[in-house]
């Protein structure tokens, strides 16, 4: 029961000056430091940790790695001993890996995602602070996301080769991190294949999801807002600064969310999120959607298929 919640994810782009304008500007984040390497560190209003999102100069767009915090620095040790003994190689990056931060558990998911656990990152407190705190800070901008939600994996799904590393990240989570099962999507003969899942150590429907494709990737990294009235102003937002939209303001049946999708400026996909949904427990029952209602589950209110949403990621 160590491990928190999501962390940080480190994003490669293409263009950073570009990239540092959009989770400015729109997603309404602030850089807090850049280090030697010239990988640029930002963090949400809300947020009391130095960073959350890790922007790293690369030629090609795509997730890095994401790390998820967890209590205390000894359950990294525990947690070490837990994922090898799972038949998972991991390695111990020392203290001051990533600036401001703690040593780094560091493995791979069965779909060869890179994870990091870490304890410690710089505390440097919200805008709003501890004592008799304003509701939101003078300085809000863009969209004024709150904070970094969730990350959505694409991970291989082929049947004909029997490789299902949906299913295989799912049990891993829940074994070894003990993350829970809020909602799945199943397909094929009887349901019997688990084609996509979200998972989550805090209470509200999902620190993690994925999702089945032909190849591993990145979805999306999504930043909560509070309404959907924030929503809306989010998408007028990207509007107005001609980010590209990739869903307009809608809803999902899985999680309820009120959503948008759009891209930055390298192609990562990101979400502005609001709604709780509901109180995710750990003996809720699990939610699970057929493949005959696959896309109500995504787009709630069409129910209609948009193939780009599950083929295009990075
Ligand atoms: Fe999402």
């Amino acid at each position: 029961m160590s491990v928190m919640r999501i962390g940080h994810v480190a994003l490669k782009v293409m263009d950073m000056a570009a990239a540092v304008k959009h989770y400015e500007k729109v997603v309404g984040m602030i850089k807090t430091m850049e280090d030697k390497h010239g990988n640029v560190y930002l963090k949400c209003w809300d947020e009391w940790d130095k960073y959350s999102v890790i922007l790293q100069p690369s030629d090609q767009a795509g997730m890095d790695h994401v790390a998820y915090k967890v209590r205390q620095d000894a359950d990294l040790d525990a947690l070490q001993s837990k994922i090898q003994a799972y038949g998972i190689k991991t390695v111990m990056l020392a203290e001051g890996s990533l600036p401001s931060t703690g040593r780094m558990l560091q493995f791979h998911l069965p779909s060869g995602h890179e994870m990091r656990l870490y304890a410690m990152k710089e505390y440097v407190g919200t805008e709003v602070g501890t004592t008799n705190p304003d509701p939101w800070p003078d300085s809000i901008h863009g969209a004024g996301a709150h904070w970094l939600d969730h990350v959505l994996l694409m991970c291989e799904l082929n049947p004909e080769t029997g490789t299902n590393h949906v299913a295989d990240n799912t049990k891993f989570m829940c074994e070894v991190l003990e993350f829970y099962l809020v909602e799945q999507v199943v397909v094929g003969p009887n349901g019997a294949i688990q084609a996509a899942s979200w998972l989550t150590r805090t209470n509200t429907p999902h620190d993690i999801a994925f999702v089945g494709g032909p190849r591993a990737g990145f979805h999306h990294a999504s930043f909560f807002l509070d309404s959907w009235h924030d929503v809306l102003k989010a998408a007028d937002v990207m509007a107005k600064s001609k980010t590209k939209i990739d869903v307009a303001p809608t809803r999902h049946g899985i999680t309820r969310g009120e959503t948008i999708y759009f891209f930055d400026p390298s192609g990562n996909r990101n979400e502005t999120f609001a709604g709780l949904g509901y109180l995710a427990q750990p003996d809720r029952p699990v939610t699970t959607w057929t493949e005959d209602k696959l896309w109500t589950g995504i787009f709630y209110h069409t129910g209609d298929a948009v193939p780009s949403f599950t083929e295009v990621y990075t």
